[in-house]
């Protein structure tokens, strides 16, 4: 029990709060960050936050969470629905990681209907904007961690 989340982002999410407001919200990535690090304190949790536009440095990230972090909230973006790789190295740390997106996946483009690293994660939160994220805390805690 290290007390520590890793929350990462994927790529296109460092432009929240420009990238189609009307899908994502105005929320900036840093408000999101912000959010999650303050409810994570409340319940005695810290919380490090990551961003990148490549696969592999997110595979990088995951990698690092191993014997250091209990969990990992994980916004993939477009690498949700066909990244085996970030799959593969979440399955790799035996972490429990929640799936989150701001938006409702299952009700977009037909292939944004398929996450490849949904069963490897303990849950997929998506449509709920922002407040999916502390759902994801909630769970993540409440529930695979204490
Ligand atoms: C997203 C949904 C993905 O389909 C998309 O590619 C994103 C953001 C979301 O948070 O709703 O980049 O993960």
């Amino acid at each position: 029990m290290y007390n520590k989340i890793k929350l990462i982002h994927g790529p296109n999410l460092n432009m929240l709060g420009i990238r189609q407001p009307e899908v994502y919200g105005y929320d900036t990535l840093s408000d999101i960050e912000n959010l999650v690090v303050s409810e994570a304190e409340k319940l005695g949790f810290s919380v490090s936050c990551f961003q990148s536009n490549s696969e592999g440095a997110i595979i990088d990230e995951i990698h690092s969470c191993y014997n250091a972090f209990d969990g990992i909230i994980l916004n993939a973006g477009a690498y949700t629905h066909y990244s085996y790789a970030i799959r593969d190295a979440i399955a790799s740390v035996m972490l429990p990681c929640v799936e989150v997106h701001l938006s409702d996946i299952h009700s977009r483009e037909p292939f944004r209907h398929v996450s490849v690293i949904e069963p490897v994660c303990v849950k997929q939160i998506c449509g709920l904007g922002k407040a999916g994220y502390i759902e994801a805390l909630n769970e993540l805690i409440k529930t695979h961690i204490k």
